[in-house]
């Protein structure tokens, strides 16, 4: 296998020394000690024999990595060269939305905002013609009866997980490529933001102001409620990729300087979540659940990709100003806390300098009886990317606070 240039002297830079020496090199910047180990083991790069959740992983990386590139301008080089390197090979299964990009989830999406990035001009290439494919899959994608996206192929189903990659994506494209004024931004932006209204409407429960997995717009399967087709339990990933969802789009509305209507409904669901959030922390360890609202529950435990992304969304919410001054405070606490938890926990330092974590969820879908022994008894992962990527952004706010 041939291995590019600067993945060699990564590696090279972290083979063969003692881990303490790396540690030393990286002084408790977590954040690029993760990333740099990321690469290392060459993940967040589309092979086409991963399954369908290898454009997620791809996108999440090109994702964390943008946001440690601004942040470290000395290592942006690095970090831009690998987006690059997995943006390109997204290229090769999502660049046809009929042929190829509607075979993967709505995470397909999540890859798009490098790929604007990478063409920021309308100069044919194939990083612009796979973004062009991937707006052109939101059009394509099936909806229910209310307009909702599916978020696979499983008929009428949607879930949260699926707005982390479609709310940026689609807010930059629509106001990146399209006139302002024109009727179709306006039709864009309301969808976008309707389809989280959507998924709020049908999963959130106003008891513990949680949003459960995903519903049902039949009301059919085995888990549908009879009246809103929500499944039962609130997963803490998929929560996690909601909450991020709403804080990255908002922040995209905000830059791009979209009409502010569409940041108003955002800001206020963002507002009303990270509260319910912050009820159920683990106040032991500072963690979250993998079923968030059944702390203590025979079989149920602390997950480390819900964790990492609450931290993240906390400690940006914070530093964006998007939280109420009064819960500032506490969000900054418990985002530095479970960073440490995840830190002091989860990390694994390798005998050659590389970090792993540990602790994150294989996959858990809505195709199965999704019952609390479904979701805890799903395998745990050494090294998901869905676990490490957002373990970097976490840790990069943390670093951010100085
Ligand atoms: C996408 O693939 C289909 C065949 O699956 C083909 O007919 C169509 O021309 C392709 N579109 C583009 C833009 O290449
Ligand atoms: C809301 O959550 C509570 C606590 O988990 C649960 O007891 C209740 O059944 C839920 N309500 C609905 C409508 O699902
Ligand atoms: C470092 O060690 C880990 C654990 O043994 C291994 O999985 C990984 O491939 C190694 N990385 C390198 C760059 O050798
Ligand atoms: C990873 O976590 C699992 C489950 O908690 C544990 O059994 C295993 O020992 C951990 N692996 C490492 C290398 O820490
Ligand atoms: C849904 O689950 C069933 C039963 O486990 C399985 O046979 C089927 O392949 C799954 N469907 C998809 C699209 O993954």
């Amino acid at each position: 296998m041939r291995v590019p240039v600067y993945v060699a002297t990564l590696v090279a830079t972290l083979f063969g020394v003692s881990a303490t020496t790396t540690e030393n090199a990286y002084k408790n910047r977590y954040s690029q000690w993760m990333a740099s180990s990321i690469i290392s083991r060459e993940q967040g790069v589309m092979t086409g024999l991963g399954g369908s959740s290898e454009a997620l992983q791809a996108g999440f990386v090109q994702k964390a990595f943008t946001a440690l590139s601004t942040y470290y301008p000395n290592s942006a080089a690095t970090y831009e060269q690998y987006i690059q390197k997995s943006a390109l090979s997204t290229t090769l299964f999502l660049s046809n939305a009929s042929h190829n990009a509607l075979s993967y989830p709505m995470d397909r999406l999540s890859n798009g905002n490098a790929l604007l990035a990478l063409s920021p001009t309308k100069v044919p290439s194939p990083y612009r013609a796979t973004a062009d494919a991937l707006r052109l899959s939101i059009a394509l994608n099936p909806r229910n009866s209310e307009n909702g996206l599916w978020y696979y192929v499983y008929p009428y189903w949607s879930y949260l997980d699926g707005m982390y990659s479609l709310g940026p994506f689609y807010s930059l494209y629509t106001l990146t490529t399209s006139p302002r004024s024109s009727s179709t931004t306006a039709a864009a932006l309301d969808d976008m933001v309707y389809q989280f209204e959507l998924l709020w409407d049908h999963t959130h429960n106003s008891s513990t102001g949680l949003l459960t997995h995903g519903y049902d717009a039949l009301r059919k399967a085995v888990w549908a409620d009879p009246k809103t087709g929500a499944s039962p339990y609130v997963w803490g990933r998929s929560l996690g990729w909601y909450t991020m969802a709403l804080l990255d789009t908002i922040e995209i509305l905000d830059k791009e300087k979209a009409p502010s209507k569409y940041k108003t409904v955002l800001l206020q669901k963002f507002r009303a979540l990270i509260p319910a959030v912050i009820k159920t922390v683990d106040p032991k360890t500072g963690g979250w659940w993998q079923i968030v609202d059944q702390a203590g529950r025979k079989g149920n435990y602390i997950e480390s990709s819900a964790t990492a992304m609450f931290s993240y969304s906390l400690l940006k919410g914070v530093r964006l100003g998007y939280l109420p001054s009064g819960l500032a405070p506490t969000a900054v606490k418990l985002g530095i806390r479970a960073q440490k938890l995840l830190t002091d926990t989860f990390v694994v330092k390798e005998a050659n300098g590389t970090l792993s974590y540990n602790g994150t969820v294989a996959v858990c879908s809505l195709n199965s009886t999704a019952s609390f022994e479904y979701y805890v008894g799903q395998p745990i992962l050494y090294n998901s990317i869905l676990g490490s990527a957002a373990y970097v952004l976490a840790s990069l706010e943390v670093e951010r606070l100085g």
